[in-house]
């Protein structure tokens, strides 16, 4: 679908609500949903072409209004690639909403910790990312109207908007990881030689989603603040069997300082987008 078109869609569905940023909420971490004030609420499939989400812990809920004096548009649950859908589908809602010309583009996961000394329910910022799905967004038919064919991927998580976030966190005390984010196509968990592996690879955390709706995004030309709720040790960091259940139950106790500190640093996330950092 062209440019053109997507706009006339958003303007049915958001009328003239023009987020200035976008949401994605990973499993578990609905929370922020819930702050965000005047919502209004459609099921996110009635974007057309959007999957709908099979999994325990995703809403697949598209909701907007306002959080912290910011307009916002927020899909509350994902779909991913291991659901069977493609990554066309999968980055499908973001790209329509992207459209509406947002500044910021915030996407929010559930991982698991690699790093040795990191504990389940810290937070990382993206700094980076490792795309292991073995796919792009961006494969098949070109349309110049969302950006390049072959767009730079050097900054997707801009400094500017991490340091503006990392601020606001030290001045609540509260310890902020950064990293890389490895994507993974799932639905099985890592074994211990593929975590071994991603170590060796450089990344810090490993999940299942999120590297999609960076591509596009970058690509699009908006910028991105990637956060990642650490809800266990991957496996043989962990001693224990990994469980999702385990892995909803932290996202879902842990999720409310993530909310916080999300609704706390927009407003200056947003102004740092204006940074070139
Ligand atoms: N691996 C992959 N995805 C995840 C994990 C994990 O350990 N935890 C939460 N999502």
């Amino acid at each position: 679908m062209s440019e053109p078109t997507l706009r006339a869609l958003n303007a049915e569905i958001l009328g003239d609500f023009q987020p200035e940023a976008v949401f994605v909420l990973g499993s578990g971490l609905g929370a922020l949903a819930e702050r965000v004030e005047q919502a209004q609420r459609r099921p996110a499939t009635l974007i057309p072409g959007v999957p709908g989400s099979s999994i325990v812990g995703h809403s697949g809920e598209l909701l907007w209004g306002t959080l912290a004096g910011v307009r916002v548009a927020v899909l509350s649950g994902r779909t991913h690639v291991y659901e069977g859908h493609s990554m066309q589908s999968v980055v499908r809602a973001v790209r329509v909403l992207l459209c509406t010309g947002p500044r910021l583009l915030v996407l929010t996961n559930a991982a698991g910790a690699i790093q040795r000394d990191m504990k389940p329910g810290e937070l990382m910022l993206l700094a980076d990312h490792l795309n292991l799905s073995g796919a792009s967004p961006l494969e098949g038919p070109h349309d110049a109207a969302h950006g390049e064919r072959f767009p730079d991927m050097s900054r997707v998580y801009p400094a500017a908007v991490r340091n503006a976030v990392r601020t606001v966190a030290d001045a609540r005390g509260l310890r902020l990881r950064e990293g890389v984010y490895a994507m993974l196509r799932g639905p099985q968990y890592e074994t211990p030689a593929e975590v071994r592996m991603l170590r060796i690879l450089g990344a810090d955390a490993v999940g299942m989603s999120t590297v999609p709706e960076a591509i596009v995004a970058s690509q699009m030309g908006v910028p991105v603040l990637g956060v990642s709720m650490l809800t266990n040790l991957a496996a043989g960091v962990s001693r224990t069997p990994l469980s999702h259940a385990e892995v909803l139950e932290c996202a879902r106790v842990a999720g409310q300082t993530l909310a916080d500190l999300l609704s706390a640093s927009l407003p200056a996330a947003l102004a740092a987008t204006r940074s070139n950092a």
